[in-house]
């Protein structure tokens, strides 16, 4: 917030309250538009109201030639998904407006996961940088390209928290965490929003999927969820709660059923707790074709059924199926929905796109000019490189290999992998970057490691080969003794490997975590040249590579880092960029482990030792993690000391205080994610081995101390139980803090 000068503040006293007033009555007078508005329509426009059309990206037409546009003149399309044809959503608009009896304005929805025209590092990734500011600013950027192209509406955040990482939609959340999903739901709502929906560069948010979406068995998209209502509000929900309470104007059902109900027409979830207990006022639009989906569940029998399950759940608006437009009247005039429960859907829906100043003017997203003044800005693109780079996770640095520099033992640098220079299938992003097209795009928007690296390391002096092997195909013995050639002639070797962007994201789950595409052998074979490698990963989701993990002295994961791919990798190799990113799901060892996520419950009988019998675990595979939650190397080092309460014992309305010391012992400047855990050493109902409470990210000179302090009130330290009840037992409580979830410093108090 701008800081008023001391001289200007009584002016600013006399006009905070007027300035309050304004608000009101302009929320006032939006309810006072949308009645009258309300009054004058007709059921089938109502019902016309709560359809959203799909537009080009799924129907490949031009809007000229397809049927959307009549449709729209019928005054039966409210809402157009995914539409890129610019001058098109002109078309539309104006015959919203000028050829329909109300002139109700279209609202453009578009599914802005990880940038718009200037791509950033997927979700996960930008999770990883633990950095709310910046994701917070890179949602800025997407929406300000997104409603400068005609968006009106992102559908997005996915704030789904997921233990099962073989789901290809782990790559679009902020991980396993409850607590750092919702600072990351409340930055994304923030940054699409800003604080004024109806100004031109702010997009309305959409909080998905309501809700469990990431709990499918087996990892297997759309699969079915059954889960404990103590899991659902103790994992699940926070950050659609943290989401809400950020003012995100509109939420998605999920396509999932939760303990058999589909979640579209979920009672209990829309209406009992969206809207119910959390207060919240928005709009809720279906997934794709989720309320048809009812009946493919078996919970709805036809159209008309669907449709009032799924109204008088509490869902608003139809996205791509047209159930409503089929069913909807049909349920009005049984009887099972009324003419109240229909208004209050339109209500929404109008509410939204007054809100969004479409009324005032509905070309107000759609000037040719401002969208060419804004999209792909030279300061986007850096943006996106320093998240990135922000966002790239240092797993091992044996013997200090990296950062690489001119003087040091090797001079032959081999690059070498799929992703060294690959120009296709979306790689280095994910098919959710859908401003850029869905098949075709403009590949050499993406800058490599060749196009980068290659020159960076030469400029240091090093001589640079590129062996780009096996590009959209699994690896094959050619590839191989192509790899293990260049790193004969070679001092050292970075390896890009990973996943194709294109396998990514929704619809995408995988049976195994281990390294796609004969990748993992690749590495193996070109050590067999004994030199040293850098593996870099261009991943989305955690895998599995034990290999590597064991024989290999320096691993990074790069995610699928964006446009910026090539000079982030560069940043972060070179030394330019400290890595200061921690992982923000679990990196299992294998796939056997799932789910695999730090804070689960402790077991009455935990292994001591490998193939312990009689007690929990494996005979073939210790407990642990490969790498876990919140871990991440720097090129520096830090310390932790001194870890002190303000109390040993507190009741329930003082505030604990936990300070640590952090010191930076190495040699260059880093900046380091503190971590505040509690655990509730005894509940009334078994409680997780820890919690992640509260984090910091510092930043330290070398030699440099710092104390942080974590504070911590009854409503941490309070759980959700068996009968749904939010309560904070007495008792003895640790408080752990560190650089990741499992090396920590530790004490001990009570909560009276
Ligand atoms: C996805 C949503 C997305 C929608 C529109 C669905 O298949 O589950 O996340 O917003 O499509 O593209």
């Amino acid at each position: 917030m701008k800081k008023i000068p001391i001289r200007l503040l009584p002016l600013a006293i006399c006009f905070l309250p007027l300035a309050l007033f304004a608000q009101k009555t302009s929320v006032q007078n939006i309810d006072r538009r949308v009645e009258d508005l309300l009054a004058k329509m007709t059921v089938d426009e109502k019902i016309g109201q709560l359809n959203q059309a799909a537009g080009d990206i799924s129907t490949g037409t031009d809007v000229k030639q397809d049927n959307l546009l009549n449709q729209i003149r019928a005054g039966r399309v409210s809402s157009v998904i995914s539409h890129t044809n610019f001058s098109n959503k002109i078309t539309m608009q104006r015959a919203a407006v000028n050829e329909t009896r109300l002139g109700i304005p279209l609202v453009f929805g578009f599914d802005v996961i990880h940038g718009y025209k200037t791509i950033f590092p997927i979700p996960l990734a930008q999770a990883a940088t633990w950095n709310m500011a910046a994701i917070e600013a890179s949602e800025r950027i997407a929406a300000a390209e997104a409603a400068a192209d005609g968006q009106n509406w992102a559908f997005s955040p996915m704030v789904d928290i997921t233990h099962d990482p073989r789901w290809g939609r782990v790559m679009e959340g902020a991980g396993e965490d409850p607590y750092l999903g919702s600072r990351v739901a409340e930055a994304r709502v923030r940054g699409f929003q800003g604080d004024d929906l109806s100004l031109p560069n702010t997009l309305a948010a959409c909080a998905k999927h309501y809700a469990a979406y990431g709990f499918p068995e087996g990892g297997r998209e759309y699969n079915t969820v059954d889960m404990s209502d103590q899991r659902l509000r103790q994992t699940v929900l926070p950050p659609f709660e943290a989401a809400a309470r950020a003012g995100s104007a509109t939420f998605m059902n999920a396509f999932n059923t939760l303990n058999g109900v589909p979640a579209s027409m979920n009672k209990y979830l829309v209406t009992d707790i969206l809207r119910g207990e959390w207060g919240w006022k928005g709009l809720v639009v279906s997934d794709w074709d989720s309320f048809g989906e009812t009946i493919k569940h078996g919970a709805a029998e036809d159209d008309a059924d669907a449709s009032a399950k799924c109204l008088s759940a509490g869902s608003d608006m139809d996205m791509a199926g047209g159930t409503f437009q089929r069913g909807l009247k049909k349920a009005l005039e049984q009887g099972r929905v009324t003419q109240a429960q229909l208004d209050e859907a339109v209500r929404r829906v109008l509410r939204l796109k007054f809100s969004l100043g479409l009324f005032d003017d509905p070309f107000r997203y759609l000037d040719p000019k401002r969208r060419e003044q804004t999209l792909e800005k030279p300061e986007y693109r850096q943006a996106s490189r320093a998240m990135a780079a922000e966002s790239m996770v240092l797993l091992k640095n044996d013997g200090g290999l990296l950062p690489l520099n001119a003087g040091g033992p090797f001079k032959k640098i081999a690059i070498i992998g799929p992703y060294a220079d690959s120009r296709g299938n979306k790689d280095y992003m994910s098919f959710w970057t859908l401003g850029l097209g869905m098949r075709q795009y403009d590949s050499t928007k993406v800058v490599t490691p060749a196009m980068a690296l290659k020159p960076a390391l030469e400029a240091l002096g090093f001589e640079v080969t590129i062996t780009p092997v096996c590009l959209d195909a699994a690896c094959t013995e050619v590839d191989y003794s192509a790899a293990l050639n260049a790193a004969r002639a070679a001092d050292l070797v970075i390896a890009c490997i990973g996943e194709r962007g294109i396998d990514c994201g929704e619809s995408r789950s995988v049976s195994t975590l281990e390294l796609p595409r004969g990748q993992e052998r690749l590495v193996q074979i070109a050590a067999r040249g004994n030199k040293p490698a850098v593996v870099v990963l261009f991943n989305s989701r955690p895998l599995s590579f034990p290999w590597i993990s064991e024989n290999v002295p320096a691993i990074l994961v790069a995610w699928q880092p964006g446009f910026e791919a090539g000079n982030a990798l560069t940043d972060v190799l070179t030394g330019k960029v400290n890595p200061s990113a921690k992982l923000p799901v679990t990196f299992p060892r294998s796939t056997g482990q799932i789910p695999m996520y730090y804070n689960h419950l402790g077991t009455a009988r935990p292994q001591t030792r490998l193939g312990e019998i009689w007690t929990s675990g494996y005979l073939d595979l210790p407990n642990t993690p490969a790498y876990p939650f919140g871990y991440g190397l720097s090129y520096t080092t830090f310390s932790y000391s001194d870890l002190k309460l303000n109390k040993s014992v507190i009741n329930k309305s003082e505030t604990l205080e936990a300070s640590i010391t952090v010191t930076n012992t190495g040699k260059v400047a880093g900046e380091e994610v503190v971590q505040c855990y509690i655990r509730d050493l005894f509940a009334d109902i078994s409680r997780p081995v820890k919690e992640l409470k509260g984090f910091e990210k510092i930043k330290l000179a070398p030699g440099e101390s710092r104390t942080v302090t974590f504070k911590l009130k009854e409503k941490d330290l309070g759980y959700w139980n068996h009968q749904s009840k939010f309560k904070a037992d007495a008792g003895k409580f640790k408080v752990f803090v560190g650089g990741n979830s499992s090396e920590v410093k530790e004490a001990e108090f009570e909560l009276k």
